[in-house]
């Protein structure tokens, strides 16, 4: 997408072959900063830290981390040892595992002096096919805010559409996937509007998908995560569509904590409640996302504090809570595939289930 006028992605290799470029992404909305990634460490950090985030962005920066390994030393025992730091930073996205699998396999194979070669290829071509993926995510999505459109013409004037976290471009390299279908179909001239759930505690709606909406022209509005059932109940959502860090076979969805309260609400006001995800965020092995999804615990003082910018400019972070009063900092929290009206993927439209899946996916283990 454009960021003043200038196409850019979310992940990038500089022009001396090798160096890793990331957007800074704790900065946004209030400064567009870009950092390198220099070592296999970098990464680790970006995705650990927060500077990158997003199930497919953490997989693609994961694929750069064993980039990096490799250049530094191509040995076998530092390819295991990347994989396991990278491995590590965070538990619930699964595209993680899924683009260091891949890596690992290729780079098996591959003779150690040319594993960078091989690994600076191989993420390239994911990198790539996640920006072809996202796009396809976004026209099948286009199609159901299409159709709302054509049926609803004149009634209300606009398509709402709800969201909660960040799913947008920035969360993946190009487009985004909850995201790319209302960039589809605003470019397309139906008129849609967002509802963007802030998504406390660290914000991914508020900070990121207001700025990426904005910066496209997409009209929009940011809610406090309370407000999406109030909404519903009064008619003001058509659909919610929402992005997934790891979907089960049987397509239970785990997303962005408070996402699964989104969904019991859509479901008892009649509002078809969309995922949208690429191929590589279904877990084949798992099926009941309850008990099988590691679920993210992150530092309390996500929940205690928060960080804004002051009226005259300053960057400052401020305590909310009593001292002493302990929080909890749950990141995700698993959507049942029976509230979910269908998956939107990169080869159509899916019910809920490990029919409906399988179908699309033929090829899966
Ligand atoms: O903790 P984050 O910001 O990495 O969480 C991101 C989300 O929950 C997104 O909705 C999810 O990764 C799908 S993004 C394409």
């Amino acid at each position: 997408m454009k960021v003043n006028g200038t196409p850019t992605r979310t992940i990038w290799v500089e022009e001396d072959g090798w160096t890793v470029r990331i957007i800074d992404q704790t900065r946004l909305p209030h400064d567009f900063v870009t950092v390198p990634l220099t070592t296999m460490d970098d990464a680790a950090t970006a995705i650990r830290d927060m500077l990158v985030r997003g199930a497919p962005l953490i997989g693609a920066t994961a694929a750069y981390g064993m980039c990096l390994a490799m250049r530094a030393d191509p040995s076998d025992a530092n390819l295991d040892a990347a994989y396991a730091a990278l491995y590590a930073t965070r538990p619930t996205a699964v595209n993680l595992r899924w683009a260091l699998d891949d890596l690992r396999a290729i780079l098996r194979n591959t003779r150690p002096d040319e594993r960078a070669v091989s690994a600076y290829r191989r993420t390239a071509d994911i990198c790539d096919d996640d920006v072809a993926i996202c796009s396809a995510i976004g026209d099948h999505g286009r199609a159901v805010i299409e159709e709302i459109w054509q049926e609803d013409k004149g009634s209300r004037g606009r398509v709402n559409v709800l969201t909660h976290c960040n799913a947008g471009w920035l969360a993946t390299v190009d487009w985004g996937t909850a995201i790319a279908p209302i960039y589809k179909a605003h470019d397309a001239g139906i008129p849609v509007h967002v509802w963007v759930d802030e998504t406390r505690p660290r914000n991914q709606g508020a900070s990121l998908t207001a700025w990426e909406l904005r910066e496209h022209g997409v009209p929009h509005t940011v809610i406090v995560d309370n407000v999406g059932g109030h909404l519903m109940q009064h008619g003001e959502v058509d659909l919610c569509i929402v992005g997934t860090d790891r979907t089960t076979a049987g397509g239970d969805v785990c997303n962005k904590i408070g996402t699964y309260l989104k969904a019991l609400a859509a479901h008892d006001n009649g509002v078809p409640f969309y995922v949208a995800l690429p191929g590589p965020t279904i877990d084949w092995t798992i099926t009941d996302g309850l008990k099988d999804v590691p679920i993210e615990q992150r530092d309390a003082g996500e929940v205690t504090r928060m960080t804004g910018r002051t009226d005259d400019g300053r960057i400052e972070t401020v305590t909310l809570t009593p001292q002493g009063s302990p929080a909890a900092n749950y990141a995700f929290d698993v959507t049942p595939a029976r509230l979910v009206t269908g998956l939107i993927t990169e080869r159509g439209i899916a019910p809920a289930s490990e029919g409906g899946l399988r179908g699309l996916y033929p090829e899966a283990p």
